[in-house]
């Protein structure tokens, strides 16, 4: 088979930043890589397939859904899948969303200690297709990634449907650090502090997490593209409601939009089991639906030093671009 073109270099991180990471990601042997213009951090089996992904075939009535990890694309890919699926409240109820949309890279995460793919929600799969079998797959094909936009196939906007969904980095950090104990990435005595370490220097999956939402937001104006924020859906989801079904050509009734915003309330959401996995606890955040807040970081950035930092590191990075975060 002829090799597929892929125009990145693959870069292992650093001796001394993959000593650092393997402190804390365990199970892996190779080291850790960084890929793409802006150096995104992932695992070595990400990089294993990562030509394969960038030329994946995308299909003119592909759906794909597009975050950096905990920025909202569960609640995004609700919404998108039910406005597209006129509102087929029982085919969501009796299919998990697991199945209804494939994580492309997901497999690419395996550690190579434990094997088979890293721990995951209620179902116990993140996904049930990926990257490896998309082509079989019926059409429309529901896609999920966190990958950024320069990692996926260069063909997509001008083809496809994407649906982008950014969130205030500081609340995705905090969110990001539970996230990792729920998926046993990390160990559950991991705290805040050292993860925000490790987010500085952007040496956590996915990272660096702003020209992740830039490269997204500077094709906003595309008409492919669908750039919605975590913190406009918590303002007005029936705007976000309304924005999403033009997109997709759909009509509904004020009704039936008031009956979908309901549904994808956070307290709704969160009694359904679909979406009930993590710690029984109920004072425990290592929760899929956790807190479902925004503004909500203030409580864990809760030393001078670290609310300066969180500043600086805000400052720096909107210095660059036009790009603003609605108010929480
Ligand atoms: P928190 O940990 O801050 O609660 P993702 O799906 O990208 O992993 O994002 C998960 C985050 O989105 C979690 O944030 C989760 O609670 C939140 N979320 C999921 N569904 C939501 C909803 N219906 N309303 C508000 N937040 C939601």
């Amino acid at each position: 088979m002829a090799e597929k073109h892929f125009p990145y270099e693959i870069k292992n991180v650093t001796e001394e930043e993959d000593k650092l990471v393997k402190q804390y990601y365990k199970g892996y042997i190779r080291p850790f890589i960084r890929v793409g213009p802006h150096g995104h951090f992932s695992m070595a089996g990400y990089g294993d397939h990562a030509a394969e992904i960038y030329n994946l075939e995308v299909r003119p009535d592909d759906i794909w859904v597009l975050a950096f990890s905990r920025s909202g694309t569960t609640w995004l890919q609700e919404l998108v899948w039910l406005l597209k699926n006129n509102l087929d409240y029982d085919g969501a109820a009796n299919t998990l969303l697991t199945k209804r949309f494939a994580f492309i890279e997901y497999p690419t995460m395996s550690s190579e200690i434990n094997q088979g793919p890293p721990p995951s929600g209620k179902s116990g799969q993140a996904t049930v297709d990926d990257f490896s079998n998309l082509h079989t797959l019926p059409s429309p094909r529901f896609i999920k990634t966190h990958l950024p936009l320069s990692l996926l196939p260069p063909t997509l906007l001008d083809t496809a449907k994407v649906f982008y969904i950014a969130r205030d980095p500081r609340d995705v950090a905090v969110s990001f650090h539970f996230m990792h104990k729920l998926f046993r990435y990390f160990d559950e005595g991991v705290q805040f502090t050292e993860f925000w370490e490790l987010f500085k220097k952007d040496l956590l999956l996915h990272m660096p997490i702003f020209p992740h939402i830039e490269e997204a937001w500077e094709k906003r104006d595309h008409p492919n593209m669908t750039f919605v924020f975590y913190e406009e859906m918590q303002k007005d989801l029936r705007g976000v409601i309304d924005k999403v079904s033009l997109v997709l050509g759909k009509e509904y009734t004020d009704e039936q939009k008031d009956k979908l915003a309901e549904h994808l309330n956070f307290n709704n959401m969160k009694k359904s089991s679909a979406f009930k996995f993590g710690k029984d606890d109920k004072d425990s955040e290592i929760k899929f639906m956790r807190k479902g807040l925004s503004g909500n970081w203030v409580k864990y950035f809760n030393t001078d030093q670290l609310k300066r930092e969180a500043e600086e590191y805000m400052e720096k990075h909107l210095n660059k671009t036009s790009l603003r975060f609605p108010e929480a």
